[in-house]
């Protein structure tokens, strides 16, 4: 009797441990699964697809290679991309004359710390799956046809330590969550058509301004600090004084001028009737 319960309790005992092991196993394969994530041959041919590659710049980009983008660990035979460890780890198409769009297919580059897309004709909004990139740490869109709003989805990028966005079309506040970025050190979204307060988040630091005026200026309808007040809109004195003397002087200029043309033409009328009046006396 009691061996049996013994045996019973330790099979209970065993089915508890496995139990445990498979669920350990789960997690374990599950966070491999994560850590592999992506697919380079995707966000590459992706990408392809919805650049204008409008100067040839990208003529080593053929489909086979796209598909493995990795030559070795560090190499790539594709013009623009890096590796590290057989994933990409860098896109640099800076000044390629591409068209175009940036393909949501960017999302699949799980790896890439390094995007520069700069000095561009690349249109569209911000590509939302860029948030899915958490190791990136340089993005670089700066002088492009972007427009819409800065994506929140960027606060998901943790590691980001230089965002530049300058010179493009975009529009509405800037996301606060990008003030959370703990390592973000070069932020500039100038010459834009950004709106709204400036996150105190991006513009105060605990030792003084985080960024200054050279990040947020060309902004017309941005405010806050650090950008200086906007300019008040009432005409000053000078200029009230000026625009009355300038119409005052116009109107003056004016009837003076319909007073001559007035007295021109009785004068002429005058003669001419001092003309026939002459004719009938002597008649
Ligand atoms: C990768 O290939 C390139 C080009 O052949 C070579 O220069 C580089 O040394 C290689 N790197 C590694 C880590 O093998
Ligand atoms: C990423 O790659 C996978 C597998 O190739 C594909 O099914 C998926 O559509 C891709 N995602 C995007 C956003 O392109
Ligand atoms: C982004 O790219 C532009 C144009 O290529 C360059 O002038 C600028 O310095 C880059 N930004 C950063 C922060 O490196
Ligand atoms: C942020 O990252 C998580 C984890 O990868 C992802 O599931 C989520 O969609 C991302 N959020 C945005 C807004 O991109
Ligand atoms: C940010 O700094 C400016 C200048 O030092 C200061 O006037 C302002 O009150 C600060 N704002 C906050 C919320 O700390
Ligand atoms: C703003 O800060 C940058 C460095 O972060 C510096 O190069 C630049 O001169 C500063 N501009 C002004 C107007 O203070």
């Amino acid at each position: 009797m009691a061996h049996v319960l013994g045996g019973w309790r330790s099979w209970r005992w065993f089915s508890c441990r496995k139990i445990v092991e498979v669920i350990i196993i789960l997690v374990f394969v599950d966070c491999g699964c994560a850590q592999k994530g992506g697919d380079d041959g995707a966000c590459l041919t992706g990408l392809n697809e919805d650049l204008q590659d409008t100067q040839g710049s990208l003529a080593s980009w053929n489909s086979k290679d796209l598909l493995s983008p990795c030559f070795n660990q560090s190499w790539s035979t594709l013009t623009g991309i890096t590796c590290n460890e057989n994933r990409v780890y860098s896109i640099q198409l800076s000044s390629k004359g591409l068209g175009g769009i940036i393909s949501s297919a960017i999302s699949n580059c799980s790896f890439v710390s390094l995007v520069d897309f700069s000095d561009n004709n690349l249109k569209g909004e911000i590509q939302l799956g860029l948030g899915n990139l958490l190791l990136l740490s340089t993005l670089n869109l700066s002088l492009n046809g972007f427009s819409g709003a800065i994506p929140d989805a960027l606060t998901n990028c943790t590691y980001l330590n230089v965002l530049d966005l300058h010179k493009n079309g975009l529009t509405g506040p800037i996301p606060v969550g990008l003030g959370y970025l703990q390592r973000l050190r070069v932020f500039d979204v100038s010459d834009n058509d950004l709106s709204g307060p400036i996150p105190i988040s991006l513009a105060n630091s605990s030792t003084g301004p985080r960024f200054n005026t050279t990040s947020f200026m060309g902004n017309k309808k941005l405010y806050g600090y650090p950008l200086p007040p906007p300019r008040q809109h009432n005409l000053s004195v000078v200029g009230i004084v000026g625009i009355g003397l300038g119409s005052g002087m116009l109107s003056l200029i004016l009837s003076f001028t319909a007073v001559c043309i007035w007295l021109r033409v009785s004068e002429q009328r005058l003669a001419a009737e001092e003309g026939k009046i002459s004719q009938l006396t002597t008649d």
